[in-house]
């Protein structure tokens, strides 16, 4: 029985993010602990860049909802993070959320060098974005947002077990069988 937490980085309730993370959700329900976290409903202020966390493995802003979903972070097994691409990055909430959180993820050696916090944990991507493929792609739309959320968990030191990119939601917001199987089964697998 493993701990799985769910970022769901969109504000949408039932839109393309937030269906992809229930179905590798309901994957993988069988023989998990699963918690689903709303970003877009915690209540936190954002990183005030004070670098005060760095010597104290803690931020030190009074306590919200950043530091209770750090503890969580903490003690899951498995991370699942869905995000919709928001000018080429990661949504802005969920950003909030990894800033106020760099002691979760990482330590600095005295020299500066990242010190990975949650290695040998599990982790998997999803991200949507209006462009379409290979769009998508070649500008860094979907890319950007993906390759923004793998920086926090590589250096949190998580294996990314599964990603998932549904691209042209513009024109197409169906998820079709095939990948809302390919959710399953990453689910499933976790
Ligand atoms: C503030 C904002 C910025 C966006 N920026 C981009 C972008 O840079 N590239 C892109 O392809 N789509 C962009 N989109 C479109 C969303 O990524 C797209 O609608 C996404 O599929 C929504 O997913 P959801 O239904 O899971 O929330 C943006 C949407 C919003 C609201």
């Amino acid at each position: 029985m493993k701990k799985i937490l769910v970022l769901n980085g969109s504000p949408r309730k039932d839109g393309i993010v937030y269906n992809l993370l229930k179905e590798i959700a309901n994957g993988s329900k069988e023989s998990n602990e699963i918690e689903w976290i709303d970003v877009y409903n915690l209540k936190m202020k954002p990183c005030i860049a004070c670098m005060k966390c760095r010597p104290n493995n803690e931020c030190v802003l009074p306590k919200d909802d950043a530091h209770i979903v750090g503890e969580k972070i903490q003690k899951s097994d498995v991370l699942i993070v869905g995000t919709p691409t928001y000018w080429g990055n990661m949504s802005s909430q969920l950003k909030v959320l990894f800033e106020r959180n760099v002691p979760v993820f990482m330590g600095e050696s005295d020299s500066g060098m990242p010190i990975a916090k949650q290695k040998g944990k599990t982790a998997v991507i999803v991200v949507s974005c209006s462009t379409p493929w290979p769009f998508n792609f070649i500008a860094a739309e979907s890319r950007g947002a993906m390759k923004a959320i793998k920086e926090v968990l590589h250096y949190g030191g998580y294996k990314i077990v599964g990603k998932i990119v549904k691209s042209g939601t513009k024109t197409n917001r169906n998820i079709s069988e095939k990948m809302l199987d390919k959710a399953r089964k990453i689910g499933a697998k976790l």
